[in-house]
């Protein structure tokens, strides 16, 4: 169990990290989470993109989580138990935000929040290697990591450092993910390497952290993004969809114990 006030009833934390914007954390964490929770799991999602919380949109969600004396209700969605300060009235944003620090409203979204008996909390961070970012590694130390990159060189060098970072607090780094690795085009026999390829490997290999899988671009996970149904509620068994589960089954080899 985790020590932190507020969760002391999650079992686990799981952060999806990436020094580099726009690589897929939001969309893997979503997916991971599902896939987490279809194998029987209760799980949590956090939303701890402070700056450009994306997970209501994601899931389209409009609810405004209830207040429960100072406590915030999550919502539940697709059997989630899901918090993003993107569902706050403004009232609520400014509760979080009377704070002068993104480490507190962080804090305020882990401890003020009755997420209640869960096996895993997701936690979707924003890029870089910011206060969002610090606060997680500084206050819950038992979490593990979900490193998550695309096979470019510009790419790798912005995930070196999280990882740096995730290592000076002495995270649980549990692995790599490469994602958008490659499209496959109804017209081509070969994968096509958009992004460049073997870079996830290369970092691999060279920050010794494990591959857990490459994902390729594809239009249905891009879909499930804009439309609100994730391709792990829409299309669990497509092939991208497999690459999740086994992304999931290497993450609890290391996690669930
Ligand atoms: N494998 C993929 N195939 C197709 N589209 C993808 C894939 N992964 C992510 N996307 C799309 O790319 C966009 C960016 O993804 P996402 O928001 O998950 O990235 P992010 O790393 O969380 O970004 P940010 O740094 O802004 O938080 C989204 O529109 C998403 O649907
Ligand atoms: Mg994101």
């Amino acid at each position: 169990m985790i020590t932190k006030q507020g969760i002391e009833n999650v079992a686990h934390v799981l952060a999806v990290a990436s020094g580099k914007g726009g690589v897929g954390k939001t969309t893997i964490a979503i997916n991971l989470a599902l896939a987490l929770q279809a194998k029987g799991y209760a799980v949590g999602l956090l939303d701890a993109d402070v700056y450009g919380p994306s997970i209501p949109v994601m899931l389209d969600l409009h609810e405004t989580p209830a207040w429960e004396d100072k406590t915030m209700i999550p919502v539940r969605k697709f059997g989630l138990t899901v918090m993003s300060l993107g569902m706050l009235s403004e009232q609520g944003q400014a509760f979080i935000w009377r704070g002068p620090m993104v480490g507190k409203a962080i804090n305020q979204l882990l401890g003020q929040v009755k997420w209640g008996a869960l096996d895993y909390l997701v936690v979707d961070l924003p890029p870089g290697t910011g206060d969002p970012s610090i606060t997680i590694a500084q206050t819950i130390p038992e979490a593990a990591v979900v490193m998550v990159t695309t096979p470019q060189e510009v790419a790798l060098a912005d995930v070196r450092r999280s990882v740096e970072l995730f290592r000076n607090y002495d995270l649980n780094i549990v692995g790599l993910v490469e994602n958008m690795s490659y499209f496959m085009c109804g017209h081509a026999a070969e994968p096509i390497e958009i992004f460049g390829s073997g870079g996830g490997l290369k970092l691999s290999e060279e920050l010794e952290l494990p591959l857990l899988g490459q994902i390729p671009l594809d239009l249905a996970i891009r879909a499930g993004g804009d439309n609100g149904h994730p391709l792990m509620t829409a299309s669990p068994d497509s092939e991208a969809g497999q690459i999740f589960q086994m992304i999931v089954d290497k993450v609890l080899e290391e996690v669930d114990h």
